[in-house]
C-alpha cells in the first residue's frame, strides 16, 4: 500500500493508490479536468417491457453457490463491520472520498463510491486516478462497477478488492446512457447476464460481492429476482424500491412494502433505498420493513449531515434551530476535497446542492459563480463569506433524539 502526501496541506494524509498503478487523484490539486465521466446522461428513456418467464428460469437453473455457508459468511462480514446502518448511496460524481467522508463525520457508517465503469476502469489509468480515490479512514467501503461482462467486471474487481468491504454491481441505472451501454437496471432484462456477473464475482474474490437493484413493477418478479441473486452468490442486497420506469424520486415514493418482502424471502443482509429525509424516515423505514440498513442519495447531498440528526428547514416542524448550517457543511466540504483532491466538475455540483437554497435568496451569487470557468478554493470560501455578508444564513435544525437509536454496532432501535 502506498501513501502519498499531499502538498497543499500542512497536515500529512494518506490516500491510498494501488501499489503499481495509482488509483488516486494527484495531490496537486486538479484544475479544469475536462468532463470526461461517460456516466452522467441523466435523460429520459422509454421502457421495455420486461420478460418475467426468464427469471423463474434463472432461478431454477441457478446452481447453488449459496446455501448456508455463504449465508454465514455473509452475515460474519456484516457483523464484523459492525452492521452499519446510516449508509451513504452511490451517486455518479457525487459520492466521492471529500463527500464520504464528510458524511461519515456526519454520522454514516458506511458510504459507496460513484458507480465506475468497468471497461473504461481496466483500460484507463486517468480513469481510475481520477474516479476513485480512497484512504484508511474511508471504510465501510462499497464500491460500485457497472459492467455486462464477467471477465472485465472481475479485472476491474480486483484492482479494488484491497481496499474496500463490497464489491458492488450496479443493477439499478435507468438512465438512457445505461441503456445504451446494457448495464444498471437494463440487465433486468437479461438476468442469465446478471446471474454470471454475480457468480464470477462471487467465486473469485476475497471480498463479498453486493448487488444495488431496482424493482420489478410485479412483486413476485422482484422476489425471484432478489432470490437468484442471493443463489449466485451475492451477500448483501440493496433494494431501492422504485421501478426503471420511475425515474423521479421527488414525485414517486419508494415501495417500502416491496423492500419487506425482499427483507422476507432473503438470508443476506438487505438494505433499503428510497424516501429517506430525515432520521424520522430511518426510523420508520427500519421499523416498516425490517431491513438491516437504509441508504441515503439526494437528501444527503443537500444536507451531508442527515445521519447526526439533522435536517433542513423543509422537515423542520418540532425541532431547534441548531449551530450548523449548510454553508458550514460546504466549508468543511471544500477542507476535505483539499486533502483529498478531486475534479472540480464534483465541487462545483455540491456547491449547488448545498447552497441550493442559499442561492435562491441571493441568485446573483449564484450567477457569478456559474460565470467561473475556472474555480478556485479561495474563491469559494470567498463566495461563502460573501453571501453570510449579504445576511443569508438558513441554519439546520435537529431533532432531540440525534443518534440514539441507532447504533453502529446494530444494537436495536
Ligand atoms: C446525483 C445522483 C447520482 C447517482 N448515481 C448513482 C450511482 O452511481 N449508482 C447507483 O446505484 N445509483 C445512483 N444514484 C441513485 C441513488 O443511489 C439512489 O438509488 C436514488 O437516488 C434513490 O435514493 P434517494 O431517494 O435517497 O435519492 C444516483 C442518484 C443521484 C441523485
Amino acid at each position: 500500500m502506498k501513501y502519498i502526501l499531499s502538498p497543499r496541506n500542512t497536515s500529512i494524509k494518506s490516500i491510498i493508490s494501488l501499489p503499481t498503478k495509482p488509483l488516486m487523484a494527484s495531490s496537486v490539486a486538479l484544475t479544469q479536468i475536462q468532463d470526461q465521466n461517460p456516466l452522467r446522461d441523466l435523460g429520459d428513456e422509454q421502457q421495455q417491457e420486461v420478460d418475467s418467464s426468464s427469471i423463474t428460469d434463472v432461478v431454477s437453473q441457478s446452481r447453488n453457490l449459496s446455501g448456508e455457508s455463504l449465508i454465514e459468511r455473509a452475515w460474519a462480514h456484516w457483523t464484523k463491520l459492525g452492521k452499519p446502518k446510516l449508509i451513504v448511496a452511490p451517486m455518479v460524481d457525487n459520492s466521492e472520498l471529500p463527500f464520504r467522508m464528510l458524511c461519515r463525520k456526519y454520522g454514516a457508517q458506511a458510504a459507496y463510491t460513484p458507480m465506475l465503469h468497468s471497461r473504461i476502469f481496466t483500460e484507463t489509468e486517468k480513469y481510475r486516478r481520477e474516479e476513485f480515490t480512497t484512504c484508511e479512514e474511508d471504510r465501510p467501503l462499497f464500491v460500485q462497477f457497472c459492467a455486462n461482462d464477467p471477465d472485465i467486471l472481475l479485472e476491474a474487481a480486483k484492482r479494488v478488492e484491497p481496499y474496500c468491504d463490497y464489491v458492488d454491481i450496479n443493477l439499478g441505472c435507468p438512465q438512457r446512457i445505461a441503456r445504451r451501454g446494457n448495464y444498471g437496471a437494463f440487465l433486468m432484462d437479461n438476468l442469465p447476464l446478471v446471474k454470471s456477473l454475480v457468480e464470477k464475482l462471487a467465486s473469485n474474490l476475497n471480498v463479498p460481492v453486493s448487488c444495488k437493484i431496482r424493482v420489478f413493477p410485479k412483486l413476485e418478479d422482484t422476489i425471484k429476482y432478489a432470490k437468484m441473486l442471493e443463489e449466485a452468490g451475492c451477500s448483501l442486497l440493496a433494494v431501492h424500491g422504485r421501478t426503471r420506469d420511475e425515474k423521479d424520486q421527488k414525485k414517486v415514493r419508494a415501495d417500502w412494502k416491496a423492500i419487506k418482502a425482499v427483507k422476507s424471502c432473503i438470508r443476506v443482509p438487505v438494505l433499503a433505498n428510497g424516501n429517506i429525509r430525515h432520521m424520522d424516515d430511518v426510523h420508520d423505514c427500519l421499523r416498516e420493513t425490517g431491513v438491516d440498513g437504509v441508504l441515503s442519495a439526494d437528501s444527503l447531498l443537500e444536507n451531508p449531515a442527515l445521519f447526526a440528526g439533522y435536517r433542513t428547514p423543509e422537515w423542520a416542524s418540532v425541532s431547534e434551530e441548531a449551530n450548523l448550517d449548510q454553508a458550514d457543511l460546504l466549508v468543511e466540504y471544500l477542507k476535505l476535497c483539499e486533502t483529498y483532491p478531486v475534479p472540480w466538475r464534483m465541487i462545483r455540483a455540491h456547491v449547488h446542492k448545498m447552497l441550493g437554497e442559499w442561492f435562491r435568496i441571493q441568485p446573483h451569487v449564484r450567477e457569478d459563480f456559474n460565470a467561473q470557468s475556472k474555480l478556485t478554493f479561495e474563491y469559494l470560501y470567498n463566495m461563502v463569506d460573501q453571501l453570510r455578508e449579504l445576511g443569508v444564513r438558513i441554519p439546520l435544525h435537529q431533532k432531540n433524539f440525534p443518534l440514539s437509536g441507532v447504533q453502529a454496532n446494530g444494537s436495536a432501535m
